[in-house]
């Protein structure tokens, strides 16, 4: 698993996660936007480079975390803006791009959580680990079930078997995304002790993850080897592969990261 080489869980590690995390979003959203579209391109591409650069200072641990917090911030308010405005226009029909709406929804989302995530790294706030679990699964288990959607919608209709699989997988994960729903709501704040539910829920939870992550690798193995019938990009899975491991291990820890 070449990813998890570098995946580290210090600060630095999580701010370059995220970092990478919408770096990838633009270099994905770049080969899905149409020649008409010269000036969303453009856009595009320099935010991908911005985040990039300061994504790799965060990797390498350079400078004052301060610092690169900041400047982590600047450059995903930027490319949020950039893609919710996009949104907009896509549901108004006034852009020609081939990324589909959720797609798009689906990457403001995880750039709102690294702006949550930059913000928390910053303040040094505590939460507990039943507010952890619960944020964590409400927010990733939706990710998750979109992810199998995207699978669907990048592999090849002629892998049938395949589109069963995944359709199977995708109502557990809503499923499970439900199931996180009611906790939520059922468990109120303040969440000081943590409740045997809550701790069946996460113990059910991180194998179910820990599968989904081993699929998105065996997968990505193929596309890499060009043997799935796909139009995904290349990296795609091993990024959505990355996130399921960063749900798991967040619900190992019992933290919000
Ligand atoms: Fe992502
Ligand atoms: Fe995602």
């Amino acid at each position: 698993m070449g990813y998890t080489d570098n995946y580290e869980r210090d600060p630095y590690g999580i701010i370059a996660f995220f970092l990478r995390n919408d770096y990838d979003h633009g270099r994905f959203f770049d080969r899905e936007i149409s020649h008409y579209e010269t000036e969303l391109a453009r856009a595009n591409l320099n935010n991908v480079q911005r985040l990039g650069k300061i994504w790799e200072r965060a990797a390498k641990k350079q400078g004052d975390i301060g610092r690169l917090i900041d400047d982590a911030q600047h450059a995903t308010n930027e490319f949020h803006s950039l893609l919710a405005y996009t949104m907009d226009k896509s549901l108004h029909c006034e852009v020609i791009i081939s990324t589909p709406l959720s797609l798009i929804d689906h990457m403001v989302r995880e750039a709102e959580e690294s702006q949550r995530i930059f913000k928390l790294i910053d303040s040094g706030e505590t939460y507990t680990p039943s507010d952890a679990i619960i944020h964590e699964s409400v927010f990733w288990l939706r990710q998750m079930a979109d992810h199998l959607g995207y699978i669907h919608h990048y592999v090849d209709l002629s892998n049938y078997d395949l589109h069963h699989q995944i359709t199977q997988m995708t109502e557990k994960f809503q499923r499970l995304l439900l199931q996180a729903q009611a906790l939520q709501t059922m468990i109120r704040p303040p969440r000081n002790k943590m409740l045997p539910v809550l701790d069946q829920f996460r113990k059910m939870l991180i194998p179910e993850v820990q599968d989904l992550e081993k699929f998105k690798l065996e997968l990505d193995d193929l596309i890499k080897k060009c043997a799935a019938a796909t139009t995904s990009p290349p990296d795609l899975l091993e990024h959505i592969a990355r996130e399921a491991h960063h749900l798991w291990r967040n619900l190992e820890d019992e933290v919000i990261s």
